[in-house]
């Protein structure tokens, strides 16, 4: 089905009918090459790899140095913080034993990601992304959550995650990302555009369940 890639960054129950964007890097490997990959420390849990730091200055923006990173563990507070303020930015409810569960999955040895940008002491943005292999597709990465706060937009803080989260999926031989956005949200649209995504060819489809999960998402 392939499916895989069309999960994502629209957040939960409220999606409508979002547009399914996707990157993809051609490179097709094999599971030998993921377990080499997973040996060689991407580890959550571990301190996370500076993967860059810079000054937002290119247009007359903020020259603050933002520092874009894996997030450590004793960060896991402020993450659910501002994934919580994502959700009730797209008007829903944050759902806060499902967030403190994924932020957690994330945080263990998982072959997702979770990357934060970081004004000094300050997390301003996140981006979670799961990992996924599709007989398909190949090995899928989705976006789950992206946020960046809103006294820190349109400095290029969404970028450089963007661009870090794309540089660690082809560490990582990742072959494509998928992620959602609602049809509304035509900044995300503009912005996933502005840093080389593409809206995916393809429907989406989805079957609410009861579960109970739902009532206890760590189940
Ligand atoms: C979408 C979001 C992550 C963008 O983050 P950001 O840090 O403001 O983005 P950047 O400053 O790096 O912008 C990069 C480019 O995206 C586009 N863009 C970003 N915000 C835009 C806006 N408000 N209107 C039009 N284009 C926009 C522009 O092309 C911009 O380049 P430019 O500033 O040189 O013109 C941020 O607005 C956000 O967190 N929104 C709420 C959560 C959300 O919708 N997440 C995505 C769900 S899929």
């Amino acid at each position: 089905m392939g499916g895989a890639a069309a999960a994502g960054c629209a957040v939960g129950t409220n999606c409508g009918s979002p547009a399914v964007f996707t990157g993809s890097f051609g490179a097709t490997t094999g599971l030998a090459g993921w377990r080499r990959i997973r040996t060689k420390g991407h580890r959550q849990a571990g301190p996370p790899m500076l993967l860059s730091a810079y000054f937002l200055n290119a247009n007359g923006h903020s020259t603050r140095m933002i520092v874009i990173g894996r997030a450590y563990l004793s960060e896991r507070e402020e993450i659910k913080k501002l994934i919580a303020e994502y959700h009730r930015s797209e008007g829903l409810r944050p759902n806060k034993e499902r967030i403190a569960w994924a932020v957690r999955l994330q945080l263990r040895d998982t072959p997702g990601l979770l990357l934060v940008a970081r004004d000094k002491d300050t997390i301003v943005g996140v981006a979670l992304a799961v990992y996924s292999p599709s007989a398909e597709l190949g090995r899928v990465m989705t976006v789950n959550d992206f946020f960046v706060s809103p006294d820190h937009r349109r400095k290029g803080v969404g970028r450089k995650l963007a661009k870090h989260l794309v540089e660690e999926c082809k560490r990582m031989r990742i072959d494509e990302i998928g992620l959602e956005v609602l049809h509304e949200n035509k900044i995300a649209a503009a912005f996933w555009n502005s840093v080389g995504f593409r809206p995916a060819d393809r429907f989406l489809f989805r079957k609410k369940l009861e579960q109970a999960t739902a009532r206890n998402p760590t189940l």
